[in-house]
């Protein structure tokens, strides 16, 4: 086999740092360039770092819109670290020809668990009584306010894809009743317990909502004013999905009226949560900063999963996980 001279071979360029293995495993193939900056490339930066590229392998977080894809005359493929794709202008990518990929069913167990422990956590107020330790507030008499178990309640999940059924598997587990909106009526066989409810009627009926939909046109603030209004005031949000389906002010506004009893959120409108926000003075609320997929084995079977796609696309072989797919048909 003859070897590829660097400028037959495709460049790639990464906004996220891989260990030196799995680098390797691109750079056989590939001449790389990764981001030198600490944390995400500036739109101007991903523009200059872009350029040249035929791949970009980056974080779900990255904003790739048109101007950065009409700045990457070359580029072929967009692989997603991540799930979500939302951070891509898709129809951008199907216009220049670009492949867009994600690393779905890798995630899905880490996402469930942890909002698994989310539910568990507003239940039994872990967070609360932790700080109660902590700031030394346990005094012989003095005791936190009680939970409530989660056995025996509802939890309502928006989205029953993979990462919902996963969570709906773990609720039957706790003894809770599982129901689902979804654009379905008859849920997967592995969680055949759980049962239908338009959107209204699981706000009304859930002890507990959890997010579990992509971000599109048609899910942005998908809960407003109104369909917090409809929640019971005892009753709990989970989100572990993105910020954006969430219209933030209606909820911080529910919050403090008691329209809704606490949040747990892992995904905000704007990333980081900015030190001024509402929300961050609210004690019926756990904030965490978006670690949905934060394990070491999940990280792992993403990186390897997101660079199967990012070579596969570049070889002008299928990619494992194609969120375009009708731009591999135009091939
Ligand atoms: C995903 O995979 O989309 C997670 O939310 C991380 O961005």
């Amino acid at each position: 086999m003859t070897q590829k001279s660097a400028s037959d071979r495709a460049n790639v360029f990464l906004t996220v740092r891989l260990p030196e293995h799995a680098l390797d495993r691109i750079e056989t193939e590939c001449n790389v360039v990764t981001f030198a900056g600490k944390e995400m490339p500036s739109k101007e930066e991903l523009i200059a770092g872009i350029a040249e590229a035929d791949g970009l392998l980056g974080s779900a977080q990255l904003s790739v819109d048109a101007d950065v894809l009409n700045a990457a005359p070359r580029l072929r493929v967009v692989s997603n670290f991540g799930v979500g794709y939302d951070n891509v202008d898709l129809a951008a990518a199907a216009q220049r020809g670009v492949i867009v990929c994600n690393t779905p069913g890798v995630l899905s167990d880490a996402v469930a668990d942890l909002t698994m422990g989310l539910v568990l956590s507003l239940a039994r107020r872990l967070p609360e009584s932790e700080r109660f330790v902590r700031e030394g507030r346990w005094k012989p008499g003095a005791g936190m306010e009680l939970g409530t178990d989660v056995s025996g309640k509802t939890l309502g999940i928006i989205g029953l894809g993979r990462i919902g059924v996963a969570v709906a598997r773990r609720a039957q587990a706790f003894s809770m009743t599982v129901v689902f909106h979804d654009l379905f009526r008859e849920p997967p066989a592995e969680v055949g317990f759980s049962k239908y409810r338009e959107m209204e009627a699981l706000l009304r009926e859930s002890d507990f909502v959890s997010l579990h939909v992509n971000l599109r046109p048609e899910t942005h603030h998908l809960l407003g004013r109104a369909q917090l209004a409809l929640m019971k005031p005892s009753a709990f949000l989970i989100n572990t999905s993105r910020g954006q389906i969430v219209d933030q002010s209606a909820l911080v506004e529910a919050l403090r009226k008691g329209e809704v009893a606490g949040a747990a959120l892992d995904v905000f409108e704007e990333e980081p949560l900015p030190a001024t926000d509402p929300l961050m003075a609210m004690t019926n609320v756990i904030l965490l900063p978006h670690i949905g997929s934060a394990s070491v084995e999940t990280r792992e079977a993403m990186r390897d999963l997101s660079i199967d796609n990012l070579l596969r696309a570049l070889r002008g072989e299928r990619p494992k996980a194609v969120v375009n797919p009708e731009v591999l048909a135009q091939e």
